[in-house]
């Protein structure tokens, strides 16, 4: 096992740690390399060779053009019997490695694709896997890979557990910290392209000059590592700091106001990415204030950015101020009726659910359901349902349940992925969100085990149908070691991690039960506080009769925003999957389940299992403690400590409130509440 310091952790997947008896492929490729050209992310690619050699070897490349062993450069810039090998199907950011004789030559259309090309080499070699024949071809699937920091401009962050924002506005624009240099360099290493840098509950002020010269210094600072910078619009901003009595979107002055706001803006960044928007949500106002439609809003800002090159993107997560007879339903009410009114450059970001970032959700009817507008992904990084910073869930199976998942829209094969990717529809724009998960902390994201989450998200978002395994097995070979006594027991703990956490807080179904605001713990028993889908009985409906929210004919038909294939299987209890149970079907705790137990038992047996679950991955982890060096051994010891614990804390809370209304004994071989 190498040593670490308690610092390593901050160097995520791309501890380049050495490679014990390198095989010759490995040895040589880094001796002498040749780098076509000369700008600033030629030197980052330089500068990585550099680590990397310095990591794996101990020792650094020496870049010269004679007889290099490793050649990178634009295709055009290859000679032309190097050029005719190369892949033509490479397109803006893709890139092609491959060896020809001696040499092995990484190249692509832009240095951006050599920047991902190059860590792609970086990432086979600490893996030891040799290229094969055709070497490597990839691009990526969708076009727009963003993450979406929820920072406030005084460094709190919503919904995050990692620390304060690591934009630090104060020391802005002078100082550029090298901690925005070390983030941009890992999202370059997993393809993200985009980051929104501001909460979307958003604050005017942000699109002040005192303040865009500050978001400036960063655009600059992540230029090289083809990263763009994206801001959070709020919608009354042409009253807030604008000086105008209204924000209405047909209004001629409130238009031209937004038009000047971005010429300004883009005076400052001349590749801004565009505006990110949360409108008529949660208090955020929007174009419903006037009247007017979530299009109408969008497009004038879309209009706005238009002549620059800027996109919108145009959140979906609406709702009403009003109590609705259920709250899954809204979006879609919303915008399935404007399908096709949107501008050309406005794509309108859906999360994965229809409720809110839960431990398990179906995925969103609006997949599949507006074949005009682009719609992009929103996925939740940061773990606001799902246990903070401490408790560890490996993301990926979330992600990939949701996006390999059938709408069936244009029969069998029509999964969201394809929605995701544009293949589906045809769209012009492709996009994928992830709420980031990164703070001040050291190792970035409190749990070490989280660093995975945004790793898997970047991924996925190159390339969509990626696999959880994959995406598992890599991260852990990167992160700690390759050697497979810690790898496959770690993977099968990574990979089971998530369902252990919907085994003991929300299993079958049952969804929002945790505790008021903060969403961390149990809170089943949460009722009042200003509307009723911000309450955890309106998602349980538990008494007496049972439990779980009826969304089929019966109840309020949600069911129906699916096609037909969706509504047949979900809505019928001998085809719907258990874990959707609940949240179709209100039922009887009678219930007769496929393992011949009732509701009941099932609920109390699956919280039990998640408990057991927490407490098997102490004794795993214990025995891999050879293998990790001391302080993240310790660290994520104690983290699972916390995990275990808690997951006792849900079970006996979650038991205790539904065992009032069911009035049935615990099964065998579930603990009594302590
Ligand atoms: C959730 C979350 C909020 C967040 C909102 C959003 O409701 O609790 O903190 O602002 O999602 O996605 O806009």
């Amino acid at each position: 096992p190498i040593m670490l310091s308690a610092n390593d952790g901050y160097k995520l997947w791309l501890q380049y740690y050495p490679i014990e008896n390198p095989q010759a492929w490995q040895q040589d490729m880094l001796k002498k390399v040749s780098i076509a050209g000369e700008n600033e992310t030629l030197d980052i690619i330089k500068n990585e060779l550099n680590i990397a050699a310095e990591g794996f070897f101990g020792q650094n490349p020496s870049f010269s053009k004679e007889n290099p062993s490793l050649v990178i450069a634009l295709k055009e810039q290859l000679p032309s019997y190097l050029a005719s090998k190369a892949s033509s199907k490479l397109g803006e950011e893709g890139f092609h490695i491959f060896s020809s004789d001696n040499q092995t030559v990484i190249t692509a259309n832009s240095q951006f694709g050599l920047l991902y090309g190059t860590f792609r080499l970086l990432q086979e070699m600490q893996k030891s896997n040799p290229l094969s024949e055709t070497g490597i071809v990839d691009s990526p699937k969708v076009q727009h890979r963003v993450l979406n920091h929820w920072d406030n401009l005084d460094r709190t962050v919503e919904r995050g557990y990692s620390g304060f924002s690591i934009w630090n506005w104060h020391r802005l624009p002078r100082h550029i910290d090298q901690q925005y240099l070390d983030y941009a360099r890992a999202n370059a290493s997993l393809g993200i392209n985009g980051t929104a840098i501001t909460n979307v509950n958003a604050n005017a002020l942000i699109l002040t000059p005192y303040y865009l010269e500050k978001a400036q210094a960063l655009a600059d600072a992540f230029r090289p590592y083809g990263i763009k910078l994206y801001l959070t619009a709020r919608f009354s901003s042409p009253i807030e700091i604008g000086g105008l009595e209204t924000a209405d979107p047909q209004n001629e002055a409130v238009k031209q106001w937004w038009k000047d706001k971005a010429k300004e803006i883009y005076e400052y960044i001349p590749d801004f990415g565009g505006f990110l928007v949360k409108a008529d949500s949660e208090g955020q106002p929007g174009p419903h204030n006037y009247g007017r439609t979530q299009a109408e809003g969008a497009n004038m800002l879309a209009d706005a950015v238009k002549p620059f090159g800027g996109i919108v993107m145009w959140r979906a997560f609406v709702y009403s101020e009003n109590t609705p007879d259920d709250r899954h339903k809204q979006a879609y009410n919303e915008f399935v009726p404007i399908d096709g009114e949107f501008r050309e450059n406005v794509i309108v970001q859906v999360k994965n659910g229809a409720i809110d970032f839960q431990p398990r959700e179906p995925f969103h009817p609006l997949f599949g359901a507006m074949p005009n507008t682009p719609l992009m992904m929103e996925f939740q990084i940061t773990q606001e349902y799902l246990g903070h910073d401490t408790h560890l869930a490996f993301l990926a199976p979330m992600y990939e349940e949701v996006l390999k998942e059938d709408t069936y829209i244009n029969g069998e094969g029509s999964e969201v992925a394809k929605v995701i990717d544009g293949s589906l529809h045809n769209y012009s724009l492709t996009g994928m969100a992830g709420v980031a998960n990164v703070g001040t902390d050291r190792n970035w994201t409190g749990h070490h085990f989280h660093q995975a989450n945004w790793y898997a998200y970047g991924k996925l978002a190159w390339n969509p149908w990626e696999s959880s395994e994959k995406i598992a097995e890599d991260w852990i070979k990167l992160t700690f070691t390759t050697e497979r006594e810690f790898v496959e027991p770690v993977k099968k703990l990574m990979l089971n991690s998530h369902e252990m956490v919907v085994n003991y807080m929300t299993p079958l179904g049952i969804h929002h039960i945790m505790a008021r605001s903060h969403h961390y713990g149990p809170g089943p028993w949460v009722t009042g506080g200003g509307r009723a889908d911000w309450t955890s009985t309106y998602y349980h409906n538990a008494s007496e009769k049972g439990m779980g929210f009826d969304r089929t004919l019966s109840g309020s038909n949600a069911l129906e925003q699916y096609t037909p294939e969706l509504q047949e299987k979900w809505g019928d209890l001998d085809l719907v999957p258990e874990k959707f149970l609940l949240w179709f079907h209100h039922l009887p705790w009678e219930h007769q389940m496929k393992s011949g137990n009732i509701l009941w038992d099932e609920i109390a047996l699956h919280y039990q299992k998640g408990v057991n679950e927490a407490r098997e991955n102490i004794k795993t982890w214990k025995n891999l403690e050879k293998h990790v060096d001391k302080y993240r051994f310790e660290h994520v010891l104690s983290f699972m400590e916390i995990q275990a614990e808690e997951a006792e804390w849900w079970r006996d809370a979650v038991l205790l409130y539904f065992g009032q209304y069911s009035g049935l004994p615990l099964p065998e071989g579930v603990e009594p509440p302590k």
